[in-house]
């Protein structure tokens, strides 16, 4: 293989250490789920509903009804997106502090923390705990949904980038299916062992803070950001291995260069800049997609909505929609190198698009039909293969590709802000809509499916095997043909220009 385009040692290493943190996001998505009925009933022990004196049957049936129970879990639950809508605004932040390795490795401190509140919850008010355990856990991974793509994508050979990207989402999956089975009532997901299961979420992190101090630095932040060329050079050939590090150099040279005439990009003027609109309209778009395809609806109320489906034994559908979820981003690693992000994110939200409405055809007629039961869940499994396809694990590390190296914390902070906003309000509404729509929920996720496909379709552009000056180029001419830019933004333009020119 051609000298700096094989995948070293180094390099994968540093993948799998930065990953450790998206495998720790996933995991605390999924966890909540199973031992709902196992937790709620130590919170009522907690908040007095009920004694050691009463009955089992009175624990359960008391619990499930209570108000401060209800409220307290309630809180669980959504606080881990608040905390998580909170820090992705920090990711630019955090990673230009000190490094993008060390920025990981600081917030690891959080990880652990939270692990041993929610780990540790038995020793004082359990609900008190898990709540501040959770929220600190949310805080996390807000952070670290934004900083390991940021890293990846910096550090990734270009032919290897989007498969290396997408093992960010693959971790998550991987995460999400590992809390799926220790949850278990028979593994983790009991009386007694509850608090373990919450608490292993930090796990992950002890591992990786071993890990992060040998893995290199980004050399995109050595160069472009701190103007350390032999560093750069360093962190390159350990990552690359032995070859000529002139022409990767010579392309930082010159985002330097550009980056070096512009003032720092913060949020703010990442959002008030047309230069950056049409990059920042297409990020937050494929964010909104994400979200708003309705996966985590599957995914927070898939035993409610199997056992609506009909399904008779809805915990292990559940597992099996964590194993398809696995293997498809497994394909989507294997494809989108080749096959490219435009098209697999058009093939992903158009096949979604197609399975909501056979979904709801399902839900309808399952009364009529007893076979529509199994129609409908071969719809929901079909609907998980084709997001993570496409549209799970792309929007992730698009950001990266579609932004240089100024704009691009700001960008994966918005992004990252944006994707955990859209969760959160999706969390929060569905049982609403569901009860609103009832067959027919899944029709509006088809709606809005159709019109990301068709955003997809007229405004995305392919980044695959492209430098970040050629993406950048590609808006660029977009730009020039779309409305005259103010004065100020003229002149940035410019700048931007010359660095694509050059
Ligand atoms: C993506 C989404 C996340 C979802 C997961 C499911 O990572 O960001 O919200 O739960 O995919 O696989």
């Amino acid at each position: 293989m051609t000298p700096g385009k094989q995948l070293t040692g180094t390099l994968a290493l540093a993948v799998f250490t930065a990953v450790l943190g998206s495998l720790q996001y996933g995991y605390s998505l999924g966890v909540i789920n199973a031992p709902q009925a196992v937790i709620e009933k130590h919170y009522g022990r907690s908040l007095g509903v009920w004694s050691e004196n009463s009955t089992e049957e009175e624990k359960f049936s008391h619990v499930g009804q209570h108000p401060a129970v209800t409220m307290y879990w309630s809180l669980s639950v959504a606080i881990f997106s608040i905390g998580g809508m909170l820090s992705s605004f920090l990711v630019g932040f955090v990673g230009d502090l000190r490094g993008r390795v060390k920025g990981m490795l600081m917030v690891n401190v959080l990880a652990i923390a939270a692990g041993l509140l929610m780990g540790l919850c038995r020793m004082w008010k359990p609900h008190i705990m898990v709540i501040s355990g959770r929220a600190v856990m949310g805080f996390y991974c807000g952070l670290t949904s934004g900083l390991v793509p940021m890293y990846i994508g910096e550090i990734a050979p270009k032919a290897y980038r989007g498969a290396l990207g997408t093992l960010h989402q693959l971790a998550i999956v991987v995460g999400i299916l590992i809390s799926q089975v220790i949850g278990l009532d028979f593994i983790l997901g009991n009386d007694d062992m509850w608090p373990l299961l919450l608490g292993l979420s930090g796990a992950p992190a002890v591992l990786q803070s071993f890990l992060l101090p040998l893995c290199p630095e980004s050399p995109r932040y050595l160069y472009i950001l701190l103007g350390k060329e032999q560093e750069a050079r360093k962190s390159l050939l350990r990552l690359k291995g032995e070859y000529d590090p002139t022409p990767d150099l010579e392309e930082m040279r010159k985002e330097k260069e550009a980056a070096d005439k512009e003032p720092r990009v913060s949020i703010l003027s990442l959002i008030r800049s047309s230069v950056y609109r049409q990059q920042l309209v297409v990020a937050l778009m494929m964010h909104l997609s994400q979200q708003f395809s309705g996966i985590n609806a599957i995914f927070y109320y898939s035993t409610a909505i199997f056992t609506r489906a009909g399904v008779g034994q809805p915990v292990y559908a559940t597992i099996g929609v964590g194993v398809i979820n696995t293997v498809f981003t497994l394909v989507s690693v294997a494809l989108v190198d080749r096959a490219g992000r435009r098209t697999l994110t058009l093939v992903g939200l158009g096949g979604m698009c197609c399975c909501a409405v056979v979904m709801t055809v399902g839900l309808k007629f399952q009364s009529e039909f007893t076979w529509m039961s199994y129609v409908s869940m071969s719809a929901i499994f079909l609907f998980v293969s084709f997001f993570e396809v496409g549209p799970g694990p792309i929007p992730w590390f698009i950001v990266a590709e579609l932004f240089s190296q100024g704009p691009r914390p700001a960008a994966i902070a918005l992004a990252g802000c944006c994707n955990w906003t859209s969760n959160f309000i999706i969390g929060m509404t569905f049982p609403y809509i569901e009860k609103f729509l009832d067959c027919y929920v899944f029709i509006l996720f088809a709606m809005l499916l159709l019109a990301f496909t068709v955003f997809t379709y007229l405004r995305v552009p392919e980044t695959k095997g492209k430098t970040f000056e050629e993406i950048a180029a590609v808006f660029l001419k977009r730009q020039k043909k779309s409305v005259a830019p103010s004065p100020k933004d003229a002149t940035e333009l410019q700048q931007l220009k010359t660095s694509t020119d050059a």
